[in-house]
């Protein structure tokens, strides 16, 4: 008996710390939606969004982020309506995550790890635009500076080898914010210092970190310090 109660509670601990029971990693099939988002995509990779990645809802996006990431649903709410309006579901409060494919919407040129919308495939992970980023992520951990340089670059390399680049303030906020939700989310608080191996894993397999020690924070992320570390960001380039 005392060995089946042992045995029970190592397996809930495994669960629980590696993103097992409903929650474990499985590769898309083609047939499966995904969005130029790597965190969306992997959030479905793991089964907090639907694993098709079709008819997704707005409180799907909200809960699964929570669930998964600890980030207050009332910074990530009115993010998810936005990329609502891209919906092609026929339900204005679902969208499937290639709906977000659509330019101009959250979509943007400069991508760290997508090609531009004029360029060809605006949504899939590039291995090559994403190694000139990721050679920048020399150390164990990316410091705001590293991002906000790897950013910079991008943005640069992006505008030269794109004649119809486009690039307007709100986007650039965009992707500023991009870059302060890897740095929150793989980092600590609002000092940056995103651990490197899990920042890369998040880009180049979609998924996310239990197996490297990822856990759910227990403090919430919240708005104000997304907001934070895009200022930081924006500053340091
Ligand atoms: C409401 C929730 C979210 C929506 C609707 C959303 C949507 C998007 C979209 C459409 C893009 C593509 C922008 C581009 O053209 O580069 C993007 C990029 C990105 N998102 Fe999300 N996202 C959400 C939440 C998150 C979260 C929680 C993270 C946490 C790490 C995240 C991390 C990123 C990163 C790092 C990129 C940049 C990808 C690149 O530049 O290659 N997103 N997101």
């Amino acid at each position: 008996m005392r060995t089946i109660t042992v045995v029970t509670i190592s397996a809930l601990l495994a669960v629980g710390s590696c993103g097992g029971g409903n929650h474990d990693f499985r590769r898309p099939s083609p047939r499966d939606a995904r969005s130029p988002c790597p965190m969306l995509n992997s959030l479905a990779n793991h089964g907090y969004l639907p694993r098709n990645g079709k008819n997704v809802s707005i409180d799907q996006i909200v809960n699964g982020i929570d669930e998964a990431l600890n980030i207050s649903p009332l910074s990530t709410r009115p993010v998810a309506e936005f990329a609502a309006t891209t919906s092609t579901t026929g339900n204005p409060t679902t969208l499937d995550l290639d709906d977000l494919n659509q330019h101009g919407v959250i979509e943007h040129d400069g991508s760290l790890s997508r090609s531009d919308f004029a360029l060809g495939d605006n949504h899939s992970f590039n291995p090559k635009i994403y190694n000139t980023v990721a050679k920048f992520f020399t150390k164990d951990v990316i410091s705001i500076k590293t991002a906000a340089q790897a950013r910079r670059a991008r943005l640069i390399a992006a505008a030269t080898q794109n004649p119809s680049y486009n690039f307007t303030a709100r986007e650039d906020q965009f992707s500023q914010f991009e870059t302060a939700l890897y740095l929150a989310v793989y980092g600590k608080g609002t000092e940056g210092n995103a651990k490197t191996k899990w920042v890369n894993i998040m880009f180049r397999e979609e998924r996310i970190p239990y197996k490297e020690g990822y856990k759910r924070p227990t403090n919430v992320i919240l708005n104000e310090h997304i907001v934070e570390l895009a200022e930081k960001v924006a500053a340091a380039a």
